[in-house]
């Protein structure tokens, strides 16, 4: 059996649970200078079909580290884009790799990979989801906020748009049982089918307001991210005004708890989502989450390619 991470929902609390211990060991054995090797002769695929700096670099030097090969692709120079099928691409991939990682627009034509690969498929971004920066975010959330057992006293405060990073926090609220408010402008709330879902199936406290000071009310960490995402470039103006009131600046921290964590998926764009401020302030953590995608992709490589295939 072969585990795919299309959405957080592909994952138990149990596999994430697991996840965060793994990525907290490596880290510290790589702290220590420890050189572990487990994925040897092992080779990852990177599909890319939109830009990239921390997931890319992240999973590639992931998989170096752990003894394994990385190849880049750029979706644009496969024959997909000259309309091979997705279902034929997959299967041939399966033939030479040991996991793919897809950073694409739509969400379907990630699944349809999945549908068709013998091999794990991961998501490294859609329209959709982000599930794999929500991994990696928790880690640190639990680094800085008194680890798993505390994290469903903690309040999370979303700030901004509704988008496929938002997506994956509602989803891993849903499935940890985290609170979760998300403050949104109306008409950019998050998708209904995804927050119906993880309302019905899920343990999450959940709620969208259109008011950030309401989010960040007593918040421990307050999260945000760009107002217009990859693909979104040309809505880029507009959405600038809708968002004005939205940014994450010292006033708006002020009102959440004293040793609140300020989190942003990186890149950001100083002066709109978040002031350079706050950003480079004594709350932001904002480093060592993007430090901690490459904890939590060693983990989740070795978990897919290795371990719970072992196990299945
Ligand atoms: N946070 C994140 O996914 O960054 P990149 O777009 O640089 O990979
Ligand atoms: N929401 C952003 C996240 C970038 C890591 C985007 O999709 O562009």
């Amino acid at each position: 059996m072969k585990t795919d991470i299309t959405t957080l929902w592909d994952l138990s609390r149990e596999q994430m649970e697991e996840l965060f211990a793994d990525a907290a060991e490596l880290k510290a054995r790589q702290k220590r200078g420890i050189v572990d090797q487990p994925l040897l002769g092992r080779t990852a695929g990177l599909l890319f079909d939109k830009p990239s700096t921390r997931t890319r670099v992240s999973f590639e030097a992931a998989m170096c580290q752990l003894g394994g090969a990385s190849l880049f692709i750029s979706a644009k120079d496969t024959q997909i884009n000259r309309n091979e099928p997705i279902a034929d691409t997959a299967r041939v991939l399966s033939r030479y790799l040991d996991v793919l990682v897809i950073r694409t627009f739509s969400q379907d034509l990630l699944t349809e990979f999945a549908d068709n690969a013998d091999i794990p498929i991961v998501n490294a971004l859609t329209d959709l989801y982000h599930p794999c920066q929500i991994l990696s975010d928790l880690q640190t959330v639990i680094e800085e906020k008194g680890g798993v057992a505390n994290l469903s006293n903690l309040k999370i405060a979303w700030v901004g748009d509704g988008n496929n990073v938002a997506h994956s926090w509602i989803e891993a609220a849903a499935i940890l049982g985290l609170t979760l408010v998300l403050a949104c402008p109306e008409g950019y709330f998050p998708n209904d089918r995804i927050m119906g879902r993880a309302v019905k199936e899920g343990h999450g406290k959940l709620s969208v307001v259109t008011d950030p000071r309401e989010a960040v009310a007593g918040a421990d960490v307050i999260y945000t991210d760009v107002w217009a995402s990859m693909g979104q470039e040309s809505e880029s103006r507009a959405r600038k005004k809708t968002f004005a009131g939205f940014t994450v600046d010292d006033d708006l921290v002020a009102k959440a708890k004293e040793d609140v964590i300020v989190m942003h998926c990186l890149p950001a764009h100083r002066g709109e989502e978040i002031t350079h401020e706050v950003l480079e302030g004594p709350r932001s953590v904002v480093w060592d989450q993007a430090e901690n995608k490459l904890h939590m992709h060693k983990a989740v490589l070795n978990a897919v390619i290795r371990k719970w295939r072992q196990q299945g």
